[in-house]
């Protein structure tokens, strides 16, 4: 059985969650679900970043200890993704156990490589970003990629030897054009160890949350040799083989080089298997702005979810933007979107599918008779629904996904939503006089819809299941998604929906709004 390890970031305990974290997680989830469909053993891990500087000062401004804050936004966190119904199948924080043992295993097979040697570092430090800056990096003596105040070190550190790296990180990246994606923020990368790698200061003495250096407890370890540890701890490395290497590593643009260069280099230098792919979204703003705490215009993903529903959300998040681009949020955006493809499209074509068959056939769903179907309407429908048709859209969504292009997966969904729609007022069932035409409209239309909802699982997996209950099937997707040995191959083949179960009138799938 083939395996897929998909992660998110793990996210630092001085913020609340907001809707930057939500959407790569969001993501993250879509691609977990879309393989355990498609029949894959799957891990997808999330989690929290607990130690450094930047944590540290924002426990000490509210007069509690770091772990003490890290108790408390930890439970935001996994509440969110509670609200967000993510399938994440474990959640590392880095103050655990686990996680120490690891890193404290890679600092040592690193050192034994001869890779680390202690030395001093002289020079700047974006706590925002947690990130070693040179004087030459600087943008007007700030930070470059935040624009924060940077702050001057000198302390004794220890440094990877990140300059022996650079060409087997340029041919790695120059010889696995997948590796790096999108393609424009691997040519960032390229050029950027073009310029040359200096060896990265490891470890801090200026303060104490972290993990301890082995062998000399007045350092503690960076926090990025830290934190991107997590995707091996939670995989049971050292002491067991599980799905690493990881598929993908889900991020923010912002992070990209800490993912794209540091890691790959640490996992070299350790003789541990690169992961497959990293992915670098795009960016949002709201309104048009920079979303900041002192704008005050944080999107709450709490809130959204409680006004517009969280399959409303998720389907905004992943159908705006291109993936891998930057974005803008607005409400009116997305309330477009729920009154448009949601409302219009999608749920009006179950309310009207479901109120024709217990119009017509007392709620039952209606028996085929092949030798009636027409051509060229219900072979369209079904050609592009059933998933071992050749022209089915499952095809281009399966394609979309393996490119990371959530918002093309979705826009080949809605082909197929689209041509049902243009298929029901052609047909016009509720004109049809001969009663076994009506019946394979109806049976097309049933099926359609039930073949889709198998297709928008992993966007909105709680909208998807509403629509199979509806059509009055016993089972749910989630079986499909959970069984080893179901996947969609199999059930969203044509014909699989049963003639006679019994179908259920409900309210709207999508509520307007105003
Ligand atoms: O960087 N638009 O954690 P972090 C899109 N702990 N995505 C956004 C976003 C926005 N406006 N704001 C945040 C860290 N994100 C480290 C990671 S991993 C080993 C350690 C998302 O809490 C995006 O995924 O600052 C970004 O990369 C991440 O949140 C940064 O989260
Ligand atoms: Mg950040």
């Amino acid at each position: 059985m083939k395996k897929f390890y998909v992660t998110t970031p793990i996210y630092y305990v001085n913020d609340i969650p907001h809707i930057g974290h939500a959407y790569t997680t969001i993501s993250a989830d879509v691609m977990a679900r879309f393989r355990r469909l498609s029949g894959m053993r799957v891990f997808f891990l999330t989690g929290t970043d607990e130690h450094g500087q930047k944590v540290e000062k924002s426990a000490s401004s509210m007069n509690i200890t770091p772990k003490e804050l890290a108790d408390r936004v930890v439970v935001r966190f996994k509440e969110l993704w509670k609200t967000l119904n993510i399938s994440n199948d474990d959640f590392i924080r880095t103050t655990e156990d686990r996680h120490i043992r690891a890193v404290t295993e890679l600092w040592q097979r690193v050192a034994r490589r001869g890779d680390i040697y202690l030395g001093e570092y002289e020079d700047w430090y974006c706590t925002p970003c947690e990130s070693f800056l040179t004087e030459s990096q600087l943008a007007d003596g700030r930070c470059p990629d935040c624009g924060r105040e940077v702050e001057r070190l000198r302390e004794p550190s220890y440094f990877f030897r990140l300059s022996r790296y650079e060409k087997p990180l340029l041919e790695y990246i120059e010889n696995n054009p997948e590796f790096i994606q999108p393609d424009n923020r691997r040519n960032e990368i390229i050029s950027f160890i073009r310029q040359g790698l200096k060896d990265l200061s490891i470890s801090r003495t200026s303060f104490s949350w972290g993990i301890p250096v082995p062998g000399d407890p007045r350092h503690v370890m960076y926090v990025w040799f830290d934190a991107l540890t997590n995707y091996l701890t939670a995989d049971g490395w050292p002491d067991r083989k599980g799905f690493w290497p990881a598929d993908l590593h889900l991020i923010g643009k912002d992070i990209l080089r800490f993912h794209a260069i540091y890691w790959p280099a640490f996992l070299m230098s350790a003789g541990i298997e690169l992961p497959r792919k990293v992915f670098a979204h795009g960016w949002w703003t709201v309104e048009g702005e920079k979303m900041s705490k002192s704008r005050g215009n944080v999107v709450d993903p709490f809130r959204m979810a409680e006004e517009f529903g969280t399959d409303q959300f998720r389907y905004f998040l992943l159908r705006e933007v291109p993936f891998g681009l930057d974005g803008d949020f607005s409400v009116r955006a997305l309330k477009g979107r729920i009154n448009g493809e949601l409302a219009n499209e999608l749920g009006n074509l179950l309310s009207r599918t479901v109120s024709m068959i217990l119009r017509y056939h007392g709620g039952a769903v209606p028996e085929p008779t092949p030798s009636r179907l027409r051509a060229e309407l219900e072979k369209k429908v079904m050609a592009l629904v059933d998933v071992g048709s050749d022209e089915s859209v499952y095809r281009d969504m399966a394609t979309a996904m393996d490119r990371v292009a959530f918002h093309d997966a979705l826009s080949s969904v809605w082909r197929a939503i689209r041509e049902m729609n243009i298929f029901v007022d052609r047909a016009r069932p509720w004109s049809e006089k001969d009663e076994h035409t009506r019946a394979n409209i109806l049976y097309t239309l049933a099926e359609g819809l039930r073949i889709i909802a198998l297709y928008l699982y992993p966007f909105m997996p709680s909208s998807s299941e509403r629509i199979w209950q509806t059509l009055g099937l016993k089972e749910s997707i989630e079986e499909v998604e959970k069984d080893p040995h179901a996947d969609i191959s199999t059930t969203a083949r044509w014909g699989g929906l049963a003639s006679g179960i019994k179908v259920k009138k409900t309210g709207p799938l999508f509520p307007r709004v105003q």
